[in-house]
């Protein structure tokens, strides 16, 4: 069985370091809110370049906390990208504004800067850009059109930790940048686990209260906040993995390159734009054979998976609006696209083996 990604076999690497972090915090018996939690929040924020980063229990909250923080409410739009996660515009919906769906890139399927502009009304405050599968979204274009209609950015990092655009990384660039430590994500913990990244003093002190309880002296409740901590147990383990953050990337990023080289003139492989560093969170290949090659891969024990099937405007919870207004491009990617495995630990040899059932099924 080949999975489309290998924890195991990141824990057994370190194993020595994750085990002996663990047990601290049980010898410790701090399981909340302590030092590893403001070491990681110090270590994060230092390695993002921002001034705060505040931890949060899931890339979910983070959304939700962050559009709080930035003051995003009900009657307010927010445009964002219908092929993502339905976490991104669920986030949007919780707060009690209208997810603004706005079609995308077909290289890259990244939210399209060109039609944003004519999506934007005297409602709509922000923009979440989401660095789709690892790649950068254009955050020069969109930062630009934010400029001009004096909108907030907040970008959605759940599945782009360590990628960067010239220097500067994902999550560093918006008022708030939000990040997801889901075990499968680039810098995955063993549970739920979030962080949101920022620059603004006031935006952080926001954060820090919304996510316990509306409180930053213990019993004194200012606003109704909620209980969104990350814990000590995932603190200690993000550290460890964060000092390898950029050794998995760059082992995501030779495994993808592998992938394109034998995978060119076969299928579309993923596009790079070449504005940002790829992380390959996902590495997503478009094909017309898409259905054949799931069936060939999953018949020979290679995972493989549809991100995404249904663009977010044509799900139950949001299609009304969008009833007589197609995404074009969203559409057609979610019939071609597949991700196939990808993981620093993965090995050339198994990438030729994953080739070899594509070239079969083609
Ligand atoms: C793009 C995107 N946004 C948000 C999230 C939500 O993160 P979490 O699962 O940690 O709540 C995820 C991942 O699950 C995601 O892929």
């Amino acid at each position: 069985m080949i999975p489309m990604v290998d924890l195991k076999g990141q824990y057994l690497a370190l194993k020595d370091e994750i085990d002996s972090a663990i047990a601290e915090v049980l010898d410790s018996t701090r399981f909340i809110l302590g030092p590893n939690v403001q070491a990681f929040e110090r270590e994060a924020a230092e390695y993002l370049g921002v001034a705060h980063a505040v931890s949060c229990a899931s890339g979910t909250d983070a959304l939700h906390l962050a559009l709080l923080a930035a003051g995003i409410g009900p009657g307010d739009e927010v445009i964002t990208t219908p092929f993502t996660f339905i976490a991104t515009a669920e986030a949007i919906s919780y707060v009690g504004a209208e997810p603004i769906f706005v079609d995308i890139e077909p290289d890259t399927f990244n939210i399209d800067p060109n039609l944003i502009e004519p999506a934007i009304t005297p409602r709509t405050r922000a923009i979440i850009p989401v660095h789709l599968f690892g790649q950068p979204a254009d955050m020069d274009a969109i930062t630009q059109i934010a400029k001009r209609h004096d909108l907030l950015v907040i970008e959605d990092v759940a599945q782009a930790f360590g990628a960067a655009i010239e220097g500067t990384m994902t999550g560093a660039i918006g008022l708030a940048g939000c990040h997801s430590f889901f075990p499968s994500k680039n810098l995955g913990c063993y549970g739920d686990g979030g962080l949101v990244t920022t620059s603004s003093d006031e935006v952080a002190d926001k954060l820090r209260m919304l996510r316990n309880h509306g409180s930053n002296v213990r019993y004194h409740h200012d606003v109704i906040g909620y209980n969104s901590r990350l814990d000590e147990l995932q603190a200690a383990i993000l550290r460890v993995k964060l000092r390898h953050i950029d050794e998995f990337n760059t082992n995501r990023r030779r495994a993808a390159h592998t992938y394109s080289r034998l995978l060119s003139g076969i299928v579309i492989p993923p596009h790079e734009d070449g504005k940002g560093n790829h992380v390959y969170h996902q590495y997503t290949i478009l094909s017309d054979a898409r259905d054949a090659i799931m069936e060939t891969l999953t018949g020979e024990q290679i995972s493989c998976a549809i991100y995404y099937p249904i663009p977010l405007h044509r799900q139950k919870v949001y299609q009304q609006r969008y009833e007589d207004a197609p995404l074009p491009v969203s559409e057609d990617v979610a019939r071609h696209c597949l991700s196939l495995p990808v993981y620093p630990e993965l090995e050339d040899s198994t990438i030729e083996n994953v080739v070899a059932s594509i070239k079969a099924a083609v």
